[in-house]
């Protein structure tokens, strides 16, 4: 079925590597454009990104600039000193959140959920005294796999075989204000949302919902965060999903496509949060380190681009058309169709693992959310030409 050289890298994976992925049989070797090419030379259109990483595709001129630039200058050097393109990338990011102050760096997701969790119970203990330690989020919820993120990650199969996890995270139901309302309480220093569900199945929030979480924070004393890891840096068609909502948070979580494939993680939050922080209260080595933040800044001078964001909007729209016209062909497979600009999700009457598998038969690179839900993340450079391929592949698998 396939080479030598897939066979080695598949056999030693099996040896050596912690068995904590369930991989299919594909070794992929390098990446240009939106496609991908496997070790046996085959290509793949990818609509995955890296589960919403890639944005600007693979091997991008740009992106490859930057990093031979800095890493001649200077790749790491601590939080010790000063580093100006860390300085200018939380610069940027202030300048393009609206009603955002400040920035802070690290290496993944779980890491920003982590620091976001910290920072509202520093602020809450500040404020408010020291029983305010409760956390609300929301059914399927996916907020990270460490001790703080999975408190707040809705699955029990994440959960359970780690207990105790970090006590204080409770769960309501997601687009339901009296769940939310019930949630509430003066024990409450924060309420944790997606505004668009990554992992959980793609739902979006309503904008009663999001607007209900806002008041009902201001009325508990609690902080609003909107995790925007999966759905933010201009994956549904504006910068931030929050914009399109017109409701503010005061902590916003960033990751995955910010620093073009390299690892990072942030959280953006209101002057008054930050108010909260003192040198010590929290830090980390690599974060927010000169060769990541460099190609971070120039990641995000390109997508925050009107332009840019415009063609996201554009080619999302020809992508839900298009999602529109196969669900008409296959009513009886496809149940709904979820998510916004280039972040869609396809609800099955069945198993979306077995249409994923097929559709990678067929040269198209798809996920899953959850059981039934098939994730579409293209590359946000994608074109209305790749959106008919993928539909192409799509109609296959589903034959
Ligand atoms: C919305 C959301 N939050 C947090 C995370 C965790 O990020 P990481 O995998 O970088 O730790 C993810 C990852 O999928 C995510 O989608």
């Amino acid at each position: 079925m396939y080479g030598e050289q897939t066979a080695a890298v598949i056999a030693a994976d099996r040896q050596y590597m912690l068995q904590n992925y369930a991989r299919p049989e594909l070794v992929i070797e390098r990446g240009e454009g939106v496609y991908l090419y496997d070790t046996e030379g085959r290509r793949y259109l990818d609509f995955v990104s890296g589960i919403a990483v890639n944005a600007l595709g693979y091997a991008d001129q740009g992106v490859q600039r930057v990093i031979a630039e800095q890493a001649g200058r200077l790749i790491h050097i601590s939080n010790l000193v000063h580093n100006a393109p860390g300085t200018a990338l939380a610069r940027r990011l202030v300048e393009n959140a609206p009603g955002l102050d400040r920035s802070f760096f690290c290496n993944s997701g779980a890491e920003a959920i982590e620091a976001s969790l910290k920072f509202a119970r520093r602020y809450a203990r500040k404020h408010y005294g020291e029983h305010k330690t409760a956390f609300v989020a929301f059914d399927q919820s996916f907020h990270g796999r460490t001790m703080g993120a999975l408190a707040v990650t809705y699955k029990e199969a994440y959960r359970a075989p780690f207990m105790p996890v970090m006590p204080g995270g409770r769960h309501a139901e997601f687009n339901n204000l009296d769940s939310l309302t019930a949630a509430m309480g003066d024990d409450v220093c924060a309420v944790l949302i997606e505004p668009i569900q990554g992992e959980g199945g793609l739902r979006a929030a309503t904008p009663e919902f999001l607007a209900h979480a806002r008041e009902l924070c201001d009325r508990y004393g609690a902080l609003l965060i909107f995790d925007e890891i999966q759905c933010g840096v201009g994956r549904t068609g504006s910068l931030w999903a929050y914009e399109q909502y017109g409701v503010t948070p005061d902590m916003m979580t960033v990751a995955k496509p910010l620093a073009g494939g390299l690892p990072i993680g942030g959280v953006v939050m209101r002057q008054s949060v930050a108010d909260a922080i003192q040198a010590g209260d929290h830090g980390t080595t690599f974060g927010g380190g000169p060769l990541v933040t460099a190609v971070a800044d120039h990641v995000l001078a390109r997508i925050s681009d009107p332009q840019f964001l415009a063609h996201v909007r554009e080619v999302g729209d020809y992508l839900d058309e298009s999602l529109q016209d196969l669900a008409a062909e296959h009513s009886g497979r496809i149940r709904e169709l979820r998510g916004r600009g280039l972040m869609r999700g396809i609800v099955l009457d069945g198993p979306a693992a077995a249409v994923k598998n097929a559709a990678q038969k067929h040269g198209l690179i798809v996920t899953t959310a959850g059981e039934d839900v098939l994730r579409l993340l293209p590359p946000l450079i994608i074109t209305q030409a790749h959106v008919d391929e993928a539909l192409t592949g799509l109609r296959a698998a589903l034959r």
